[in-house]
């Protein structure tokens, strides 16, 4: 199945925690399943001083904590490890990026492979423009012109931490690589069942003519976790969950929903209606955002390892917003994100309009449920939709049933992989359809600054919540018109 071109993967900051956790295991499985081809490498760049011995140690023990499933010994893991070299460097000295490229050529000739190289920073994101640069100022950022390979660069999230700063990495990253060179993470594109959303809108036919605001009420998309910060608490405390988790992740999914038909599969024409979908959002301004937004944070916060004592981070946000086009004109879309709720759960509730009365007239209001489609992201990973049914007996009453897709169901044998694995394929192969475009990304900022500006400016107006409960009391007054939160 050797289906990918052989590169180097030059992985920056090589010795922190998503290398243990998710890039090595990722890599692990691919080579498993015999995606690798056999001159495929990693150069784990990294200020410690390590040599290849050493650090594949460090790799043996990552897998075995964080992969214990996976075997550590045999011919298939011999080989896996024969794949890892260390390169010790600084990230702003540019004698070790001529060290660096030394390396690579040393690496191509004795592998006699093409010059093909995939940088992944997985660094701290003040680094990125930095590294960026070095890597310009040592021409590894192009391709040398007589072996005809790629370069390609993996940025990690956050992707900037406001419009401005995120203008200015684009322009950093635009200045040494051009847009189809840079691929900007955001992990929630490599899980399946985010993958689906774009199958399950446009594969099938009765969906789509539903899919508007003369059907649907609202929409609900919620990302939730069940922990609390967990030991992150420093880099917390700087972000807040709308950094962390709404700007990307969840915007993403809104996208995805919210989005048109695009005229092809291809990166750029996902990435096109994707973008339109989020420029298309009604901005909310600063004298708005009391009303329109939520946030809060959870008792027993402010005592968290790396928490100021009087943070007024947000654990806990939510957004009501207008997609300001013809097909959800009046259909909001509320998004909410926290930490410390009761349950680790990512789904998008598609609420339909409640259907006209006459004929149930008899029943009160509220026994007679519009329909609602929940596409569950995690866990439990499916789909359901809520229809009325009529109760056994000699009454008319209604209840609501559930008709109900489940992928490990649907898919016994089938694996879920993590995002990782799918991510970092697509990378090598060359695509970008997974990651994040630069135009995204802003737009995606430019909705989210002028509220993060609002929260400062207001100072001290987080609402607390108890850990176990969804979130400040406010958040269920919110949704307005009687509506109400959907108990995932
Ligand atoms: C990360 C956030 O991007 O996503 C974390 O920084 C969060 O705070 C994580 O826990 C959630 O990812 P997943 O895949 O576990 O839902």
């Amino acid at each position: 199945m050797n289906e990918l071109a052989p590169c180097v993967f030059v992985l920056f900051g090589a010795t922190g925690d998503l290398t243990k956790r998710k890039l090595a295991p990722a890599l692990y499985a691919l080579h498993r399943e015999g995606y690798l081809p056999p001159t495929f490498a990693v150069l784990a760049y990294a200020r410690r001083d390590k040599n290849d011995e050493s650090f594949r140690a460090d790799i043996k023990a990552a897998i075995t904590e964080f992969a214990p499933k996976l075997p550590t010994e045999g011919e298939d893991w011999d080989s896996f490890l024969a794949r890892w070299f260390y390169q010790r460097g600084e990230f702003d000295k540019p004698e070790d990026y001529a060290g660096l490229s030394e390396r690579l050529t040393q690496m191509d000739t004795e592998r006699n492979a093409p010059c093909n190289r995939l940088f992944y920073l997985a660094i701290p994101p003040e680094q990125y423009e930095t590294v960026a640069e070095q890597l310009g100022k040592a021409k590894l950022n192009k391709t040398a012109p007589d072996c005809g390979a790629w370069t390609r660069v993996i940025i990690e999230k956050p992707f900037g931490y406001d419009l401005e700063t995120s203008r200015q990495l684009n322009e950093t990253l635009g200045r040494f690589f051009g847009e189809d060179q840079v691929y900007r993470i955001d992990h929630y594109l490599g899980k399946e069942t985010v993958q689906n959303i774009l199958v399950f809108r446009f594969a099938n036919e009765i969906f789509e003519p539903l899919w508007n605001h003369k059907y649907i009420d609202h929409v609900q998309i919620t990302v939730s976790e069940k922990i609390g910060v967990e030991g992150r608490g420093n880099y917390f405390d700087q972000s807040g969950i709308a950094r962390d988790m709404l700007q990307n992740h969840a915007m993403q999914i809104l996208s995805l929903v919210a989005m048109e038909p695009p005229v092809s599969l291809d990166a750029n024409a996902v990435r096109d209606e994707k973008v339109k979908a989020v420029r298309a959002i009604r901005p909310i301004a600063k004298n708005e955002v009391s009303t329109m937004t939520v946030r809060g944070q959870y008792s027993g916060y402010r005592t968290e390892e790396g928490v100021a004592s009087d943070s007024i981070t947000e654990t806990y946000a939510a957004l009501k917003l207008h997609v300001d086009n013809w097909r959800w004109a009046g259909t909001p879309f509320f998004v909410r994100a926290g930490k410390a709720l009761p349950s680790r759960v990512t789904e998008i509730a598609v609420q339909f309009k409640s259907i006209p009365q006459v004929l149930f007239a008899k029943m009160k209001r509220d026994d007679v449920k519009p329909n609602v489609l929940v596409i569950r992201i995690q866990p439990d990973e499916g789909i359901h939709l809520v229809v009325g049914a009529k109760e056994p007996g000699q009454a008319m009453n209604l209840a609501p049933v559930d008709l109900s897709f489940s992928y490990r169901e649907a898919f016994p044998d089938a694996v879920i992989a993590d995002a990782y694995e799918r991510l970092l394929l697509d990378a090598i192969r060359g695509d970008a359809s997974l990651f994040t475009r630069g135009d995204e990304v802003q737009a995606s900022w430019a909705l989210l600054t002028p509220i993060l500006e609002a929260w400062r400016e207001s100072g001290r107006d987080v609402q607390p919540y108890f850990t176990n409960t969804w979130g400040p009391e406010r958040a269920n007054g919110f949704l307005g018109e009687g509506r109400t939160w959907r108990e995932p």
